[in-house]
């Protein structure tokens, strides 16, 4: 995983006022909203014996534990330890780590390194026809496989005629050569595929967009954890068929993603289709996650230790970046615990 990046890491209409977990590197964080409405995000763990502070309440703006009621600010300082007489001195040690956090494009992005603020990158800018015209449908799944090789998959442009053959992939040329140009930014890449045209020409839906459609594939990488598909279908007119597919990928740990995605479209933005075309999404994610599940290592190889071929461009460009910055490191619950004990 990467260090210094602000990591997508829950969907905004998921945090109110109660406080919830949120698993990403083997560790709980625990996010609520204060009474201004601001997104607070501190480690899940009570410094005194290590309660689940999720399992709390929020008093006032402050979190008290679950198991024996101290209170701790949004700025991670213990104030009241209830068995204590008043006037007793809080021990220094009892603080917990916060996090920033910012909202944007409906998702909560929390920072995940030790960047002071004016050093941060920043927060990723989505393309605006899709965020502000187009009607999301959202998706939540927690899924075996790791969160670069699931990522990898959707910066793939040559598996669909494979993994997705028995849905979209079908109508794709399977014997035209794919090559394509990479542009590389300090915040991610992006490559594009045009395909000639779709296959069956007799398709109404040929008839619809005015001639065999040409399917264009761009697709965007996010650092650290978000991809992009913008996929248009028709002749570049303005009936063309267009959808988004941003997913924000959760590491839990080296075996387990949180996968959290929105389907934007343009066709059909009635609320009652919602459900359907949120089934079609979650339906071809899952396609991707059967096969990504079975790849012999979850953990992401060096590039030198697979094949690669031209096709596979964007991935290796994500894979430089991780090769490159990356902190290959999930804390062990074991771990974990000593750095917590340590800390106190
Ligand atoms: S474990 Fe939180 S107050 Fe004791
Ligand atoms: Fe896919």
């Amino acid at each position: 995983m990467l260090k210094n990046f602000w990591y997508a890491c829950e969907f905004s209409s998921s945090i109110t006022n109660k406080p919830k977990q949120v698993l990403m590197f083997n560790q709980k964080f625990v996010l609520y909203r204060n009474s201004q409405g601001k997104i607070v995000a501190l480690n899940d763990q009570c410094p005194h014996r290590g309660a689940a502070f999720s399992l709390g309440e929020i008093e006032k703006d402050c979190l008290r534990c679950p198991y024996h009621g101290w209170k701790f600010q949004a700025d991670g300082e213990c104030i009241e330890i209830p068995s204590n007489p008043p006037g007793t001195p809080i021990p220094k040690k009892a603080h917990v780590p916060t996090y920033p956090v910012e909202e944007k494009y409906g998702f909560i992005w929390l920072f995940y390194g030790d960047l002071p603020a004016e050093e941060r990158p920043p927060l990723p800018s989505f393309p605006e026809y899709m965020v502000s015209t187009m009607r999301p449908v959202y998706d939540d799944s927690i899924d075996n496989a790791n969160y670069a090789r699931l990522m990898e998959a959707n910066l793939d442009f040559t598996h669909v005629i494979a993994v997705h053959k028995k849905s979209f992939g079908q109508r794709i040329p399977i014997n035209k050569p794919i090559t394509y140009q990479v542009d590389k930014y300090d915040w991610g890449a992006v490559a594009q595929v045009n395909y000639e045209s779709l296959g069956n020409s007799k398709s109404i839906l040929n008839f619809l967009l005015g001639g065999r459609p040409e399917l264009k594939t761009k697709l965007t990488l996010y650092l650290p954890n978000v991809t992009l598909a913008e996929i248009n279908v028709g002749r570049g007119g303005r009936f063309d068929i267009k959808f988004g597919i941003l997913v924000a990928h959760l590491p839990i740990d080296e075996n387990t993603t949180r996968v959290k995605r929105v389907l934007y479209r343009n066709i059909l933005p009635v609320p009652w289709l919602d459900g359907f075309f949120r089934k079609i999404d979650h339906k071809l994610a899952q396609e991707d996650t059967v096969v990504v599940s079975t790849l012999n290592s979850q953990t992401m190889p060096k590039i030198s230790e697979e094949i690669h071929v031209a096709a596979d461009a964007l991935d290796i460009t994500f894979r430089q970046f991780l090769q490159k910055s990356q902190v290959d490191y999930f804390p062990s619950s074991h771990e974990k615990d000593k750095q917590s004990i340590d800390m106190n």
